[in-house]
């Protein structure tokens, strides 16, 4: 009789083994537990939800929203997805092309789970926030990483090269746009030359936009979504976690053609069935009620942006950048090439925990991101720290 080939039991599936690993994830680690670091590494702000998208949860909780809800979402939240996107950007988009999910993390695995084959490629602008790169590799996709160029803190991209790394087996091209880590945006007229090129070459684009309302000029930055046909091969992914101090409800969504409404919903059924029913009621006050919390916000950050500037523009010791969106500085200390090193080092010497720039792709590598969604006070002790460290 044949044998069954001997497997070890404890083993995982050799892509969940072969991960790569995160030095983003590695420098939260190294920092925990260490006495007075300040935590600047992890992409939210220090402000609570505000009580009235709270108590519009407890408010279901308490009423008996207690139940399984619809696999997408509850009507009432995808129809005020659709007033948000028709009051902030004149945009029509229908309810169909809305898909509620647990995070913008989980919608970014709806959309590469719905088109990736193992072995497909996805094209990917960087530096991009390392979990992005491990949700294409749980695919089993190959990432192919096309750089910004960086001249002076200003980046960009270089259509040409996005196009010329594009290959046969080019399944996606993702964009996050406005970026993390660099504050980079694209403009309407790149997107309209990626969309040019995508529908020639049969390509998807999966634009990650959740940072699409923190910007220091107008409401939003430019988005996908403005200068597509409703069914372009087109999915973007959003969140609720940046505008409103929502990153611990875990909610998100998905925009795609209507066409991708019966596979979005299946892979949601087989996976949790959708989100919290309670928590989409804090969502739909959110959307409703949440213009002047996020200008408040936003107002603090811009505040702390010019902070950063101020303090570091004429310091030759440090590359700043001045980003026009997000909340992020991403800079480089002179003469300090190994992040990983400086990254503890600032944990160890400074008492500031920052994330390492290795961690967003390999055009990262050299560069910090600071975090500055944090009140002023802390702020200016933070910019204290950095300074002791690099001088002055
Ligand atoms: C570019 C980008 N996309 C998605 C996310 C995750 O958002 P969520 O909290 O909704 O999963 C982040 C979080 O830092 C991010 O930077």
């Amino acid at each position: 009789m044949k044998q069954n080939k001997l497997r070890n039991d404890c083993a995982m599936r050799p892509v969940i083994s072969n991960l790569s690993h995160n030095p983003g994830a590695d420098i939260i680690r190294y920092a925990r537990n260490k006495p007075d670091v300040m935590a600047l590494g992890q992409g939210q702000g220090s402000s609570a939800t505000p009580d009235f998208i709270c108590q519009a949860a407890q408010r279901a909780m308490d009423e008996g929203m207690t139940f399984y809800d619809a696999v997408l979402g509850r009507d009432e939240l995808r129809d005020e997805i659709s007033s948000y996107y028709q009051r902030i950007y004149g945009l029509d988009l229908p309810m169909e092309r809305l898909f509620v999910t647990g995070s913008g993390t989980t919608a970014m695995h709806l959309a590469l789970t719905a088109l990736l084959d193992k072995g497909d490629e996805v094209v990917a602008v960087t530096p991009i926030w390392k979990n992005l790169l491990g949700a294409i590799e749980m695919a089993q996709a190959n990432t192919i990483q096309t750089p910004l160029d960086n001249i002076d803190g200003n980046w960009s991209l270089d259509l040409d090269k996005l196009f010329d790394s594009c290959t046969d087996n080019t399944r996606a091209i993702l964009i996050t746009t406005p970026s993390n880590p660099t504050g980079w945006m694209m403009s309407h007229d790149e997107m309209r030359a990626v969309l040019e090129f995508t529908r020639k070459r049969g390509i998807w684009i999966i634009a990650d936009e959740v940072y699409t309302r923190i910007v220091f000029d107008g409401v939003h930055a430019p988005s996908f979504l403005e200068v597509a046909d409703d069914d372009d091969n087109l999915f973007v992914v959003n969140s609720f976690s940046k505008n409103w101090a929502m990153t611990g409800w875990r909610l998100g969504w998905l925009v795609g053609p209507r066409s991708t409404e019966d596979a979005i919903r299946d892979i949601v059924l087989y996976n949790n069935m959708g989100v919290p029913t309670f928590n989409q009621f804090g969502a739909i006050e959110a959307l409703r009620h949440g213009e002047d919390f996020l200008k408040d916000q936003i107002g603090l950050w811009r505040a702390n942006r010019d902070m950063v500037r101020d303090r570091f523009k004429d310091n030759e010791r440090i590359s700043i950048n001045y980003p026009p969106a997000t909340f992020y500085n991403f800079f480089r200390v002179q003469g300090q090439h190994d992040c990983m090193q400086l990254a503890k080092n600032l944990i160890d010497q400074a008492g500031i925990g920052l994330a390492p720039g290795c961690a967003f792709g390999k055009a990262g590598g050299g560069h910090m991101r600071l975090c500055f969604a944090i009140d002023k006070e802390p702020m200016i002790e933070a910019l204290d720290r950095l300074e002791s460290y690099v001088g002055r």
